[in-house]
């Protein structure tokens, strides 16, 4: 019989540090008031209620054709060209919607083709607020398993797709945008992703859902008139969970890295409310102005809406080398997640 040499053992590889080598971010350019939604006269809203009870002033909405994807490849190319690395460098794009251009093939593919990413595996996560969250952790396992050496990791969402703009619940509080990083490791630099959790209640999703669109409502007559296409929220119920899952999340990450909140530079919070996001800086004993906020100019961006946030900080020059950020967001599922990185 034939012998066969026995395949080398595969070599043994120690996890390495993941560092954000670059932040990208693209919002579209109308820009939609409060005053603009006020002045619907059907809608019965003010922009008073709007700015007190959210603290969102303006929001930005997508052209008719202007798909996630467009705003995606945007925000990648902005974060690709800011850590000097070129498309057909990068190995992984992973594109975390709830809004993706259509149910397949993936957002991720329609972006590698727009970036020429050739080289690039792609895939969507869904985790919707937390989705940006999920998909920096998967990505980060990914690179730290030296499986892929660059990743792309984006939220963008077209959340005006799927909104009922008769519903003033929901209607005034979403906007449209993207945000991008790119992930490598920096060889032995200990900095990078420090920590990352993440965490899920599946017994709470009917209090934020999209109805229909999926297998168990298909698209139908009876789904479009009765819109259920659309974005359903019990927004006082979400907004305790939020309060409670955001504040849980944050202290997780900290503890595991042995911080307290005192110890971070910057807190980059999902944008969704200004109570929620004040009510989690008074519980990790973070103050205003270490918290970043932008949401006030764009609203709600779900999956958008922390790397949106990152992006704008670091070019704004509020993380330095060295500072420790912490990132924590929650979301329809419900999700939520967390992330301490050392700048
Ligand atoms: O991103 C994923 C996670 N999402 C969130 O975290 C959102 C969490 N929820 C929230 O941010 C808040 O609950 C909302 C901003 C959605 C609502 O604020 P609220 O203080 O919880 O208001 P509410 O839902 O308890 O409603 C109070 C009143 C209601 O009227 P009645 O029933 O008291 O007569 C609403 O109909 O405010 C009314 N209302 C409005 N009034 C004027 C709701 N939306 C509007 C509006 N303009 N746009």
């Amino acid at each position: 019989m034939k012998k066969t040499t026995p395949r080398s053992p595969r070599p043994q590889l120690l996890p390495r540090s993941v560092s954000i080598i670059g932040t990208g971010s693209h919002v579209p350019a109308r820009v939609m008031t409060n005053a603009e939604f006020a002045a619907r006269k059907e809608l019965d809203t003010s922009d008073e209620w709007i700015r007190s009870r959210t603290g969102i002033i303006e929001r930005r909405f997508a052209g008719e054709k202007e798909f996630t994807s467009d705003m995606a490849a945007e925000a990648a190319r902005r974060a690709l060209s800011n850590a000097n690395v070129k498309p057909d460098e990068v190995d992984l794009i992973i594109v975390a919607t709830v809004t993706p251009d259509m149910p397949f093939p993936s957002t991720s593919t329609f972006v590698q083709h727009k970036l020429g990413a050739k080289r690039a595996a792609c895939f969507d996560v869904n985790a919707a607020c937390s989705g940006f969250l999920y998909a920096l952790e998967i990505g980060q396992q990914f690179v730290a398993a030296h499986t892929y050496n660059t990743a792309l990791v984006i939220g963008a969402e077209k959340l005006t797709s799927i909104l009922d703009f008769t519903d003033r619940n929901t209607c005034v509080l979403f906007g449209d945008g993207a945000g991008a990083v790119v992930l490598r490791s920096r060889g032995g630099d200990s900095h990078g992703i420090l920590t990352t959790c993440m965490g899920a209640d599946g017994a709470q999703g009917d209090l934020l859902k999209v109805p229909a669109g999926g297998s168990r409502c298909p698209a139908s007559h009876a789904s479009v008139d009765g819109k259920l296409h659309a974005i359903r929220m019990m927004g006082r119920e979400v907004f305790k969970q939020a309060v409670n899952a955001m504040n849980a999340a944050a202290t997780e990450a900290l503890a595991r890295c042995n911080l307290n909140g005192p110890d971070i530079a910057l807190v980059i919070p999902h944008q969704a409310n200004l109570r929620i996001i004040d009510a989690l800086g008074e519980r990790i004993s973070v103050p205003r102005d270490r918290i970043y906020v932008n949401l006030n100019r764009y609203g709600n961006t779900s999956a958008a809406s922390v790397p949106i946030a990152l992006d704008e900080a670091a070019h704004e020059g509020r993380i330095k080398r060295g500072d420790l950020v912490l990132m924590v967001a929650f979301g329809a599922g419900f999700t939520w997640a967390s992330c301490v990185v050392q700048w």
